[in-house]
């Protein structure tokens, strides 16, 4: 077989496709990535130029049409542009431009085979009304697959962990088996603009996301609204505060209560008062717009009050109640330290509560803060889950810091009123299930068989639409629970995992999941639902399976672009049990094979975790033959037309003399790579990761390779 040289081993148009990679990450709307949360998601704009270009041809690998160096840079410059096209994110779905560059795909492919005809396996190789599969062992949240299949490549894909696998189906399998369908629900039988409407991809789908998404939320709130009062603005409150006097008489919706967590002070005379861990007083940082916490002491005990502008000791109310790094915190009573060892003492003791500092509301037309009440303080603690993910996580994993604060379980990381507001989501998204089972009967769909085999009809239409409802649920979890910290500087919540950890929160936000806020249901369901137009409009079939890439042998001849777990960068199936234990109870019946377990699988999972492995040495050499077992199977796979891209990422201390992580980290992966047989023929350095995302708090960004094999 004569081997072509495709562009990516001679050329790539890199800042166009670093650039383009960078801004996508600060995009959102319509963003298949936002779908659902996966660590070290790879830009989409990458991976499609990556693909492209180790599919088409180099110039130089056809001199009869470009006889001189001449002409192949000028036809190289051609292709550029076409890439530069390609990874514009007002492209992503841009049909014209995908299309161009399907072609060049067909072109380059149909040369192969008519050169290789006479190849003696060349039924199964080189058919040129086919394009080879692509496959891709380790798809986290399915960029890669994705982008093969928007470039009209059938994708047969896996992952060993379970939501990795749902995500990856919900992105690339299941939108293919509704494409083009219109939405079923009742409106839009019954609506004539909706009927008459051309509906493309996955747009029916989401249309019954956001349908079926506001159901569900409306019907939360009538079981559990009432855990959410509002506050009502009294003559008394505009008293210590006359901003508040034109909204006297007004009932002002909370869409945010900031809670400080508290333990006993370690004064023994005040050893009954339970004192804040405030790692703050500020509210809002904005300029002319500050708000901040005053506490006051009076009878024994304490209570917070909130004021509007600028504190009169700014350094004190930006500290709160901290108190440098190592005595951690002081007692608001009595300014005695109160520290790490204390606190965890506290916690683990179960001592640790909270104290609500203040609420915010939203007004007509800005966000206020005001002094916390008895009652919504109450309303809080009322809240009785019926049910709870009672199931302990591994308190070494990589990158948990919450396990010496006395969180064991999962249910630790949230308040009651946030495990009443999950279990509710949560069950009425198997309600919505029946719901849409019937509203696609009635708008013709035959029942036919589950989703999970391989169904299309009503059944299978209802088991798609509860998985986008239980991602909705899952980014409301991302800001429903206590490990949230409030952002002053914005007036706005954080949410859990902006980083690949679990933190401590000594003060979180908890917000009304029933508000118009970020993270509240509503907007995760409009996210979700504008996530799938940014899919492929007309995508061939996916294949997405749970299996270890080590063992797998699902492909063979395929092309492989691939990204594998970064060392010891990402604890993945640890974190992934955050939403593992929501999704069991939503969708265990939808996909009974993916969750099976009461927690995803650990043991196989390729990375180097030395509290699992027995320590450093042992993490390194579990993590060294099992990429090497991956490496020998892809050599196994792949397309012998075309070069293999495997992304790698490291961390940049390890090139900065870090001598131990360099060894473990990236020459590991090279030593693999190299012993299952490829030889490596170049490396691209990519800037594919947004700023900060990568980052470990206080360690370095990851720097980015595809290495070509
Ligand atoms: C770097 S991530 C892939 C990210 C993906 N390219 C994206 O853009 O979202 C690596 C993936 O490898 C998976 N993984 C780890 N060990 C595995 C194994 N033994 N077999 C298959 N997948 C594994 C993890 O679950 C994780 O999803």
């Amino acid at each position: 077989m004569r081997h072509r040289k495709k562009l990516i081993e001679v050329a790539l148009p890199l800042d166009a496709i670093n650039k383009a990679s960078v801004r996508e990450g600060y995009i959102y709307r319509g963003n298949p990535s936002a779908l659902h949360k996966w660590w070290a998601q790879r830009p989409l704009a990458a991976a499609r130029a990556v693909i492209f270009a180790q599919m088409v041809d180099d110039p130089s690998a056809n001199p009869d049409l470009f006889p001189t160096e001449k002409a192949q840079e000028k036809e190289r410059k051609r292709l550029f542009r076409i890439i530069e096209d390609l990874v514009k994110w007002e492209n992503t779905t841009n049909e014209a431009v995908l299309q161009k560059a399907r072609d060049e795909i067909w072109q380059s492919w149909r040369r192969a085979c008519v050169e290789n005809a006479d190849h003696p396996r060349a039924k199964e190789l080189f058919n040129r009304h086919k394009l080879p599969g692509f496959h891709d062992p380790f798809a986290g949240g399915g960029t890669l697959p994705l982008e093969a299949q928007r470039l009209g490549l059938e994708a047969y894909t896996s992952d060993l962990n379970p939501v990795a696998v749902l995500i990856t189906k919900a992105m690339i399998e299941i939108p293919p088996r509704f494409a083009g369908q219109p939405p079923v629900n009742p409106k839009a039988c019954r609506e004539k603009p909706l009927i008459a409407k051309q509906w493309k991809g996955a747009q029916g789908l989401a249309e019954d996301v956001r349908y079926y998404g506001r159901w569900l939320r409306d019907e939360a709130e009538k079981r559990i609204g009432h855990l959410y009062p509002k506050i009502e603005i009294t003559a008394e409150m505009a008293k210590e505060r006359p901003d508040l006097k034109p909204l006297v008489g007004q009932k002002l919706t909370v869409i945010a209560w900031l809670w400080a967590r508290t333990v006993k002070s370690p004064n023994p005379a005040f050893a009954h008062v339970d004192v804040p861990l405030a790692s703050t007083f500020m509210l809002s940082t904005k300029a002319g717009k500050e708000v901040y916490v005053e506490p006051v002491i009076k009878d024994g005990g304490y209570h917070f009050t909130v004021k509007v502008g600028k504190p009169k000791d700014s350094e004190a109310a930006k500290l709160g109640t901290t108190a440098g790094k190592r005595s951690a915190f002081r007692c608001l009573m009595s300014g005695v330290p109160v520290t790490y060892d204390h606190i965890r003492d506290e916690a683990k003791a179960g001592r640790m509560g909270a104290r609500l500092m203040a609420t915010v509301v939203q007004g007509q037309h800005r966000r206020g803060y005001l002094t916390p009440t008895a009652d919504h303080e109450t309303a809080a603690h009322n809240a009785k889950p019926e049910w709870k993910p009672e199931v302990e996580f591994f308190p070494q994993a990589l990158g948990f810091r919450v396990g010496n604060y006395g969180m064991t379980k999962w249910s630790d990381l949230f308040t009651s009123r946030q495990l009443v507001a999950l279990t509710t989501f949560s069950d009425l998204v198997r309600k919505a299930r029946e719901l849409v089972r019937r509203d696609a009967q009635a708008a013709g769909l035959p029942d036919g068989i589950a989703l999970s085999e391989g169904g299309s009809g009503a059944i299978a239409y209802a088991d798609a639409i509860s998985v986008y409802l239980a991602f909705a649920v899952d980014k409301y979890a991302m800001y429903g629970n206590s490990l949230v910290p409030w952002y002053s500087k914005e007036s706005r919540p954080s949410m859990l995992f902006s980083q690949q950890v679990l933190s401590m929160v000594w003060d979180y936000t908890e917000i009304n999941p029933f508000s118009a806020i970020g993270g509240a249901f509503a907007k995760s369901v409009a996210i979700v639902a504008d996530s799938l137009e940014g899919l492929p409009k007309d995508p061939p079939r996916a294949e997405v399976a749970q299996q270890n890439a080590g063992v797998g042998a699902r492909a063979r001849a395929h092309l492989v672009s691939t990204d594998p777990p970064y060392y010891d960068n990402v604890g993945y199936a640890d974190l992934s049990d955050f939403f593992y234990v929501w999704l069991r109870r939503t969708l265990a019946s939808v996909f009974p094979d993916l969750f099976a377990t009461l927690t995803t699988p650990k043991a196989e999972e390729l990375v180097a975790t030395p509290g699992r492995h027995g320590g450093n040495e042992k993490a390194e050499v579990f993590f060294l033959d099992g990429m090497r077992q991956v490496m020998h199977r892809l050599t196994e796979q792949v397309h012998p037309a075309f070069p293999t891209t495997i992304y790698y990422a490291f961390r940049q201390s390890e090139s900065r003399g870090d001598q131990r992580r360099t060894s473990t980290g990236w020459e590991t992966f090279l030593e693999a790579v190299i012993g299952a047989g490829f030889s490596i023929s170049g490396t691209w350095p990519m800037r594919t990761e947004r700023a900060g995302r990568m980052r470990d708090s206080g360690s370095n960004a990851l720097a980015s390779s595809i290495v070509l094999v």
